[in-house]
């Protein structure tokens, strides 16, 4: 059966073919046909369908790509930010207290945590959601959260190089074996991608050496790379993450010229990639996705989109959903604070967002509405995306569409 969507004030597409400035096509419609746009255009022109959807005006843009969350998990540190509000710094010493809860926590609890999430995610217009474990640190708990986890998005990542729990702290070296190990062996079937904390200044996290052994054991067991990276300090994150040819790294709040210039070339043409999302055919490169939520909660200076954009750097936009350094689930919000705390345009955030998340996550068939691509689309209660800054904290999104099927909202 195919569905006419029309009446659309403004279409945001992504696809060059309506030009490149989000390809945004006014007085529009779209055909969606089992599960994936069939025809986007000027409502005049649009073929015949069996079923017609009139959207009153309203905006339609691709669904969010949210590229980055922790969303599997038990506990509770609101009372961290409390703290953090009033003048603690953040350190990442907390993540041990999530780790206990989770432990202790049963499938069910654990299950029930990460479906509310998502539920709560594709209500806010986000219809593709990355997930990490990270909060089990031993093998059951890590195995246990990426069952979980598959259950609600293809796009699993095992991140058993959290930091270093209680237990071994004396013996790091045991931690990096089981992690690149066993934990990894019963990780593996359950994950796409391997992610580390290389953050040498957080004294549980992952130096450079460690995190690169993590990464290595991860792409030999068949894992695609991803990083967290120069979240706390100018560390060897970004580098390492270009070097394993690192899909993403994230954070990227302290840079330096090097690691601009490292993520810049990992996108040009002498790269020796040769596939990827911009026109001159360069890339795939390792796109850098700013988590601007993480800043908000953290109460620490925002990265400097400009200078990545300026440099030809992919920029995606993601949550970090996650009860400790952020704990929003609303890619709206991070949209609006890319616009006023990064100075992005309206227009640059909502790209990142959508299609440069799904670059994050080295996905065609998301991020965009051209021809081919999955139905997953979020209608505005706005005549345009520039309302989603415009008018912050507003639940905008009124409707959302998955796979071609309406739903939540
Ligand atoms: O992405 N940086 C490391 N991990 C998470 C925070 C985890 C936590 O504090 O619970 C992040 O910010
Ligand atoms: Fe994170």
């Amino acid at each position: 059966m195919s569905v006419l969507l029309t009446n659309i004030g403004e279409l945001v597409t992504n696809d060059p073919e309506h030009g490149d400035d989000l390809g945004v096509v006014t007085g529009a419609a779209v055909v969606v046909e089992a599960g994936r746009i069939a025809w986007t255009g000027p409502a005049a022109s649009a073929p015949a369908a069996d079923v017609a959807v009139d959207l009153g005006g309203r905006c339609v843009i691709p669904g969010f790509v949210d590229s980055h969350s922790h969303t599997v998990f038990a506990g509770d540190r609101s009372a961290e930010f409390a703290a953090r509000m009033t003048g603690e710094p953040y350190t990442g010493g907390g993540i041990a207290t999530t780790v206990a809860a989770t432990r202790a926590a049963s499938e069910d609890t654990l299950r029930a945590r990460g479906q509310a999430l998502v539920r709560e995610m594709l209500a806010q217009g986000t219809t593709t959601v990355e997930i990490k474990s990270g909060y089990g640190q031993d093998v059951a708990t890590e195995a246990r959260t990426l069952r979980i986890a598959r259950e609600l998005t293809p796009e699993t990542t095992y991140l058993g190089a959290h930091t270093v729990p209680a237990e071994y702290a004396d013996d790091r070296p045991g931690y990096l074996r089981l992690v690149t190990g066993p934990m990894l062996a019963a990780c593996a079937p359950h994950a796409r991608w391997v992610d580390v904390f290389c953050e040498p200044a957080a004294p549980t996290a992952f130096d450079e050496d460690e995190s690169r052994d993590v990464l290595r054991a991860g792409l030999r067991a068949g894992l695609l790379a991803r990083v967290h990276g120069n979240q706390l300090s100018a560390g060897p994150g970004v580098r390492l993450a270009v070097e394993v040819g690192a899909a993403s790294v994230d954070h990227c709040t302290h840079l330096t010229d090097a690691d601009v210039d490292a993520l810049a070339g990992s996108w040009s043409a002498g790269s020796g990639r040769s596939q990827g999302p911009d026109a001159a055919g360069a890339g795939p490169g390792t796109v850098a996705t700013l988590l601007p939520a993480i800043e908000f909660s953290t109460r620490s200076p925002y990265p400097d989109a400009r200078r990545l954009l300026a440099a030809g750097v992919p920029v995606a936009l993601a949550t970090d959903c996650n009860p400790g350094s952020g704990y929003s689930s609303s890619m709206p919000f991070v949209v609006a604070l890319a616009v006023r705390e990064m100075r992005m345009s309206p227009a640059e955030a909502l790209w990142s967002a959508t299609a440069g998340g799904a670059a994050a996550l080295r996905r065609d068939d998301v991020g965009h509405l051209g021809v081919g691509a999955r139905a997953d689309l979020a209608v505005l209660d706005a005549p345009s995306h520039t309302y989603l800054a415009y008018r912050p904290g507003v639940p905008l999104v009124s409707e959302v569409w998955k796979d071609g099927a309406r739903g939540a909202g």
